[in-house]
Formats: structure tokens, sequence, C-alpha cells
């Protein structure tokens, strides 16, 4: 299996309690490596090209209201198997389903407001690092 770069994302609720630094550490204690880090804030025409694939869904709205209503803590991490061992140390989507362990299921109740965003494959990957770094 080759190294492979992937796109995470503290989302608002994780920057406004503190966890960036507990994200990091998760990652960096797997054997990842952060290679790119910045704070933004994402408005409305960024939050609608990364989350292209939900604009039509339902919770879109609420997903728009949450993801732009505080700064974000965007990285580019690397590692072997980098996409999936990253979405595995995330947990499920809605953390009340993630397991304990996993930054999800140990510090997030809700499905909008669950902290981290993860590329969920090699081309996504791609596709998020040039939005955020290219
Ligand atoms: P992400 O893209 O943020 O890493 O999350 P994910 O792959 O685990 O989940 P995805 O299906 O891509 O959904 C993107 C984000 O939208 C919010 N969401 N809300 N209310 C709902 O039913 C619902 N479903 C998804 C979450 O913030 C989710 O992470
Ligand atoms: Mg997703």
């Amino acid at each position: 299996m080759a190294i492979q770069n992937t796109f995470i994302m503290v989302k608002p609720d994780g920057v406004r309690r503190g966890l960036v630094g507990e994200v990091i550490s998760r990652f960096e204690r797997k054997g990842l490596t952060l290679e790119k880090i910045r704070k933004l804030d994402i408005d409305e025409d960024l939050a609608r090209h990364h989350y292209a694939e939900h604009v039509e869904k339902p919770f879109f709205p609420d997903l728009l209201e949450f993801i732009t209503s505080g700064p974000v803590v965007a990285m580019q991490w690397s590692g072997e198997s980098a996409v999936s061992v990253c979405r595995d140390l995330m947990g499920a989507t809605d953390p009340k389903a993630a397991s304990p362990g996993t930054i999800r299921g140990d510090f997030g109740l809700e499905v909008t407001e669950n902290l981290v965003h993860g590329s969920d494959g090699i081309e996504s990957a791609e596709r998020e690092l040039d939005i955020f770094f290219g």
C-alpha cells in the first residue's frame, strides 16, 4: 500500500471547544504526518464548492449554517493508507453511533456538529486538497 495524502478539517464546533490539539494529537500518535495546516473562515461559496455532493440534500441548510458559523482548521495529512486510516480514527458520521475511541465517538453527540471532516476517497482527497491548499 502506498503513501497517501488526505484532507482533514476541524469543524467550527471542534475549534470553539478547543479540540484542535486533541485532533492533531490523535493523528500524530497514529503515525501520520502533518504536511500543511491553515485556519480560515468558510463562506457560503466555499461551503457549496467543498460540499457540492450535498447541496441538494435536506440537511444542507443546517450544514451550511454550521460550517460557516466560525473558523475551521484545514489540514493535509500523509501516511500509509492515510485516507481510510483517518476515516477510521474519526468514526461514524453520526457521533451517537461512532465507536468510543474515535474522535466523534469520544467528543460528539449530534450529527451536524461532528467535529471533523475527512476525505472519503483518494479522488475526493485530491479535489479537497486542491480547494484548500491548491
Ligand atoms: P464529512 O464529509 O464531513 O467528513 O462527513 P461524512 O463523510 O462522515 O458524512 P457525509 O455524508 O459526507 O456528510 C457531510 C456532513 O453533513 C452533516 N450531515 N448531517 N442531519 C443529517 O442527517 C446529516 N447528515 C450529514 C455532517 O456534518 C456530516 O459530517
Ligand atoms: Mg463526507
